[in-house]
């Protein structure tokens, strides 16, 4: 089967010699997420054995039935997105609803090394959801993939996790603060909403994020303030726990990890 393939190619020594850990259960109880910090304390040591080029092998390894260009899109992806500082932030053992999915590529991480109870993605490309659904036949975990174009497609429930990253320069600019609150809504009391986006600055940052949105997406983005995410993020009762801004080639990124205070 793949993933074992997977955990096979992938289990080895990390650069400093530390062994990589195996797969864990798919069927792990649900965590109790104000164990967050100490969740995270234990994942710092995993993490730090946790590389792009790892990730990249992963990308390559799991998209095996994706159409080659998304197989490509995915092995390189964790050269220009900090994937692992996401995945360091979700807790063991979640349920994620990831917003704006793409082809899936954060849940199939997530399962893999953060050993999701169950994954949902969502996306308003039904063409992505298509590549995504195709992948998540070869993995056995729990992930449903729905695609959706407007918030009342959004599921109802709410997860111990909510992801959004990369989505929110791409939607409308006056959709982008109700965007945001619909996805603070889907989040359980005292669980947990991950948010990364494209930075505005420095400028050639965002000229070249732009030029690469033009080329691949065939969109003109809209940059949103990362300050006027927390000042959104806050007044929805949530706690800013981290936030965390850096470069990958020429991406500049910003993150930001806050807690349902309620
Ligand atoms: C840059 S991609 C990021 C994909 C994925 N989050 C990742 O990090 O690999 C942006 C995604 O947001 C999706 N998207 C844009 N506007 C959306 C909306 N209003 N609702 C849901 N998804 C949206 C796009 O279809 C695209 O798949």
């Amino acid at each position: 089967m793949l993933v074992q393939k997977v955990t096979s190619d992938l289990r080895g020594r990390t650069k400093d010699g530390r062994e990589i850990p195996k797969f864990g259960s798919f069927e792990r109880a649900g965590v109790e997420l104000h164990r967050h910090t100490e969740l995270c304390a234990t994942w710092d040591a995993m993490h730090n054995m946790l590389t792009a080029a790892e990730l990249r092998i992963f990308g390559w390894q799991s998209y095996v039935k994706a159409p080659i260009f998304v197989r490509l899109l995915q092995s390189f992806r964790p050269y220009i997105c900090p994937l692992e500082k996401v995945l360091e932030n979700v807790p063991e053992g979640s349920g994620v609803l990831d917003i704006g999915c793409g082809t899936g590529g954060l849940l199939f991480q997530a399962a893999r090394y953060r050993q999701l109870r169950e994954g949902h993605g969502l996306d308003s490309a039904s063409s992505s959801i298509d590549v995504a659904r195709r992948v998540a036949e070869t993995i056995p975990t729990k992930i449903k993939f729905e695609s959706a174009q407007s918030f009342d497609q959004w599921p109802c429930e709410q997860f111990d996790v909510v992801t959004t990253i990369d989505v929110l320069h791409h939607v409308p600019p006056e959709m982008q603060d109700e965007f945001l609150k619909q996805a603070l809504a889907r989040v359980k009391p005292r669980g947990l909403f991950i948010y990364k986006d494209m930075a505005q600055k420095p400028a050639f940052c965002a000229i070249s994020n732009r030029i690469h949105d033009l080329i691949l997406a065939r969109q003109w983005i809209h940059y949103y303030p990362f300050e006027r995410a927390i000042e959104i993020v806050r007044d929805q009762a949530f706690t800013v726990d981290k936030t965390w801004t850096g470069r990958r080639l020429v991406y500049q990124h910003e993150m930001l990890v806050a807690f349902a205070s309620y």
